[in-house]
């Protein structure tokens, strides 16, 4: 790279004059632009936080005994896959490690230098890209938001440091086929790694994991911030294919990334405990059905999803940005323009179940006064 790089505005931060004009309205925002749990963590988890004793000492990079252990048996109780706690690491938040694993892939193949990642996606698979100086390629997604493999070149195959799944995909709630993914990662020789932040939040049929295809060069990223609404503390695992995590577990602790103490005691009761999640789960169903009927005041019929907690709406002739801005002058309503996700996502807006019912009910009176 010859350039000065220049990082680009934060999408979100593209939001604020309409935030201004919902938030003018009586009762303010109601802001569904980002996946930001607003739901309580369990009590139990809080209070392990200041019960750990863990503040002293530092935290080891690869994550405490108890949280590897933790993470290995949801792996197994959740998701039906074998992974021993030495194949899992800590990171803080997936957002970490998603925004730097290209930077170390590519010390480890450095003759690489692509990064893929569904064309319709979380953001940061490409930004990671950028940070580390490489390639960010899209690859197409068809209706049901399952990446083409068909159309991934031989000549972008053989560049790339690694391929990312989402599913359930965030913004479109698709689920993909992760045993093709895992297959087509291990006949061309690129690590596969699969993005399951929303994996508890699966509605159509079992939540799945790229580990039960084995672990041979797939590596599966999970975080406690949605699924336990624990998006403030910041803790997440990665776990896969013994190669790639002897590499990424040693880079990581030179590079001095610690969860704290105090999260791994707190993550590792979250991970302990599925009671809380089935009442979320609950929650997030309820208001995605209420969101739709909401959306249909204004002509938009948004599908509900396979999985996560968005709506992914068509917007009314393909203009993202008239549909978002429509939501928050007219109905106090913060939603994303589909641009945020890719080229690919323009025409549609994402809207995330993470307001209360009361607060979709204003959403609906103001829609219909
Ligand atoms: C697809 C996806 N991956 C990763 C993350 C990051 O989550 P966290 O850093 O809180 O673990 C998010 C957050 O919205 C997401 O939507």
């Amino acid at each position: 790279m010859t350039e000065r790089w220049e990082p680009p505005p934060y999408p979100y931060d593209r939001l604020a004059p309409l935030r201004e004009k919902a938030a003018s309205l009586p009762g303010g925002v109601v802001d569904l632009s980002i996946g930001d749990p607003t739901d309580p963590p369990p009590p139990a988890v809080v209070a392990a936080l200041a019960a750990s004793g863990a503040e002293r000492s530092y935290p080891t990079s690869v994550g405490s005994p108890a949280f590897r252990a933790a993470a290995s048996s949801w792996l197994a109780s959740r998701l039906g896959v074998d992974v021993p706690p030495s194949l899992v690491g800590a990171c803080v938040g997936t957002k970490e490690f998603v925004a730097g694993v290209p930077g170390w892939l590519r010390l480890r193949e450095p003759t690489r230098d692509t990064v893929m990642f569904p064309a319709v996606s979380y953001p940061t698979y490409a930004m990671g890209a950028l940070l580390a100086g490489c390639r960010p390629l899209a690859v197409p997604v068809d209706a049901s938001g399952r990446v083409v493999l068909d159309a991934i070149a031989a000549s972008d195959a053989s560049r790339a440091l690694c391929l990312w799944v989402n599913t359930p995909g965030n913004p479109a709630g698709g689920l993909d086929d992760l045993d093709a993914a895992a297959q087509w990662g291990r006949a061309h020789g690129v690590p596969v790694l699969s993005d399951e932040c929303y994996v508890e939040f699966t509605w159509e049929g079992p939540a799945r994991t790229i580990l039960a295809s084995g672990l041979d060069g797939v590596i599966a990223v999970h975080s406690l911030s949605k699924r336990s609404n624990l998006a403030g503390v910041r803790s997440g695992f990665y776990a896969g294919d013994p190669e790639l995590m002897g590499f990424l577990l040693e880079v990581r602790k030179h590079a001095g990334l610690m969860t704290p103490g105090p999260v791994l005691a707190a993550a590792t009761v979250a991970l302990s405990d599925q009671v809380h999640v089935a009442e979320q789960r609950r929650r997030y169903w309820e208001r995605l059905v209420r969101l739709r009927e909401v959306l249909a005041l204004v002509g938009v019929d948004a599908p509900l999803p396979g999985g996560g907690f968005y709506l992914w709406a068509p917007a009314p002739d393909g203009d993202d940005w008239g549909l978002v801005e429509r939501l928050a002058v007219q109905g106090g309503l913060l939603a994303s323009p589909g641009e945020f996700y890719g080229e690919a996502g323009r025409g549609h807006v994402r809207i995330a179940a993470v307001a209360p019912l009361e607060r979709l009910e204003l959403v609906a009176s103001r829609l219909t006064a």
